[in-house]
């Protein structure tokens, strides 16, 4: 999940009826909110969909795989709503032939996949041992990609830390995880590189540092409140600015590839425009977010206001330094600049109003008072599935053209967006689904025509898979897995049919062929909800014809171990008395 429970109480408190009309401003926003803007993409526009490893792939312990930090804090008690696992999740490790299918009906031009860091290196430290089953399974993934035409786009890091990294040194927290890292990054390169041409280091850093080391709500569940975060980040971006520098003087030249690095940022609106207080909270809300990794990557230093702010309450509190680390000189350069193309990973937008949180000694410092902000949410705003999940196309507009304006027009793929829906009953008719595509993919051409530079999409995701602490109770996937079924099969919700279009259209033609779209997916899908209620009252008979069948089941099993080898020797024996009668008789 992109937000600890606790920001929601918050948000949910201060829940606001707001009048949304006076809220536009500056040239790129002069749109109407509501207008739908009918036209296609640039002609090479990237179209694809998107999985992670450890929420997909399964095989935890197959084929000489190490334990990653997930497996580890999946299998404790608690930690996982209904103490789900990613322990077989949908068996991706074993379709790669199915899925890419999946991907060849919807005509992707990318899929973009992560490569488990212990799948490769058992320990995480490559001089111990490296696993030639795990490269195998990523070489055929990415053969068979390349033959169906498929471009792999391919992240180093989407939060699987080897368990041993995380126990010999205390994961993120230390340093000495920037050279593992950057060892199995140069592994990476070496063995795949060959065929990978974009490459992303960490996914969503932002998650791995706020909930992995402050709120402790993901792996490997750690609660230092106020430090832990900064710091994982601040050994996170030097790890990204070295595998990019490794990229860069060993194989740049042979490979011809880009390294960017994916960050996750929620847009931040301010709730009142006229209220300076209001838009500098706001501007906070983003600098805390995306900006805390893209400023030291684009600018090399932190956000001024994170400097700032961080700072001086670490003074309030009587700290000798900031709970900010800092760059040297030499530091900053190095990692200025060390970014190719820029991942956008984004779901949903809030409204930020100033609240200032006390700072003095007593007070418990964390990374989200620090920020002297409230989020708030309009209550009209569709909330189909995550609870942090509202569907507000506009602020994804605002969030690119904010990355144009912040970080001098990068290039920029869109590496995740979607939603999902909270049902655990069958339902492939997805229309909000199809709603917020439409529209949220909407916005990002509009954010185009503004002249931000967008190459590619990225639908979150091909499949339902394990979301983290959400476990399975949440469905993000275009393709909808059945996981009572121990096969995992995949069945084609309508936004499938629907982002096929937009796909072979590249954009949005006009409205009497969208509007098409959408009721044929639609038709479609009723019938194959159909198929898919069926299949699974089928398989619930079979569970319950297969459990009035475990006696005779057990019994079968006793005729085949006990009463076959005995009838067996008895024979023999008998058989060994007769032929010694017989040859009694002989003699
Ligand atoms: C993560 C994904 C996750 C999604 C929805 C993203 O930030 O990178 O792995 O599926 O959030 O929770």
């Amino acid at each position: 999940t992109m937000l600890p429970r606790c920001a929601f109480s918050v948000c949910h408190v201060f829940v606001l009826v707001l009048c949304l009309s006076s809220a536009e401003d500056i040239d790129w926003t002069k749109n109407d909110h509501s207008s739908f803007y009918y036209g296609t993409f640039p002609a090479g526009f990237s179209w694809g969909a998107g999985s992670s490893a450890y929420q997909t792939e399964g095989a935890w312990d197959k084929d000489g795989k190490g334990l990653s930090i997930w497996d580890v804090f999946s299998h404790k008690k608690g930690k996982i709503q209904q103490n789900d696992t990613g322990d077989s999740s949908c068996e991706g490790y074993h379709k790669v032939k199915d899925d890419v299918s999946l991907m060849k009906e919807l005509k992707l031009n990318h899929y973009r996949f992560s490569i488990s860091w212990p799948r490769l290196i058992p320990t995480g430290i490559k001089s111990d041992h490296i696993n030639e089953k795990g490269i195998q399974y990523y070489d055929g993934l990415i053969d068979q990609l390349l033959e169906s035409k498929i471009t792999p786009v391919v992240t180093l890091y989407h939060w699987d830390l080897p368990q041993v990294l995380q126990e010999k040194y205390g994961g993120w927290q230390n340093i000495s995880l920037v050279n593992h890292f950057n060892e199995f990054a140069n592994l990476c390169f070496e063995r795949f590189g060959n065929r990978v041409k974009y490459w992303m280091t960490f996914n969503n850093p932002w998650s791995v540092a706020v909930e992995g080391y402050e709120t402790g709500e993901h792996a490997p569940g750690l609660r230092l409140r106020g430090t832990g975060a900064y710091r994982a980040a601040h050994h996170i971006i030097k790890a990204h600015a070295k595998v990019w520098h490794t990229y860069d003087t060993q194989w740049r030249a042979k490979q011809k590839g880009l390294v960017g690095i994916s960050l996750s940022g929620d847009w931040g609106e301010p709730v009142d425009m006229s209220n300076q207080k209001d838009i500098e909270a706001a501007e906070r809300y983003v600098q805390f977010y995306l900006g805390w990794f893209a400023t030291p990557i684009f600018h090399g230093d932190y956000p001024q206001v994170m400097k700032d702010f961080i700072g001086r309450k670490s003074v309030q509190q009587g700290l000798g330094t900031s709970r900010l680390p800092t760059f040297s000189t030499q530091e900053k350069s190095y990692i200025k600049g060390t970014c190719d193309f820029l991942g956008i990973g984004h779901f949903t937008t809030r409204y930020i109003t100033q609240k200032n949180n006390p700072s003095g000694r007593s007070s418990s410092s964390s990374y989200f008072t620090d920020r002297d902000l409230a989020e708030l949410v309009d209550p009209r705003w569709p909330d189909p599935g995550s609870e942090w999940l509202y569907s507000v196309p506009w602020g994804f507009r605002r969030l690119l053209n904010f990355v144009k304006i912040q970080y001098g027009n990068p290039m920029i793929y869109v590496t995740e967006n979607g939603v999902s829906e909270k049902m655990l009953c069958t339902e492939l008719c997805d229309d909000w689904r199809i709603q917020y595509y439409k529209d949220y993919i909407n916005e990002m051409l509009k954010a185009i025509k503004d002249g931000v530079n967008v190459k590619g999409y990225t639908a979150w995701s091909l499949l339902d898979k394990f979301e983290w602490d959400e476990g399975y109770s949440e469905r993000f996937g275009l393709y909808y897995v059945d996981f009572r079924n121990k096969n995992k099969p995949r069945y084609p919700k309508a936004s499938v049919q629907f982002y096929k279009r937009v796909i072979s259209s590249n954009g949005f033609p006009n409205q009497r062929e969208v509007e098409n779209w959408r009721r044929k997916a639609i038709e479609t899908c009723s019938s194959s909800n159909q198929l898919l209620a069926a299949e699974e009252q089928r398989s619930t008979a079979a569970n319950i014809l297969r459990l009035i069948h475990d006696p005779l089941t057990s019994h079968m099993e006793m005729v085949t171990e006990i009463v076959v080898p005995t009838v067996c020797t008895l024979s023999i024996l008998l058989s060994a008395v007769f032929l010694m009668f017989l040859l009694r008789r002989r003699n």
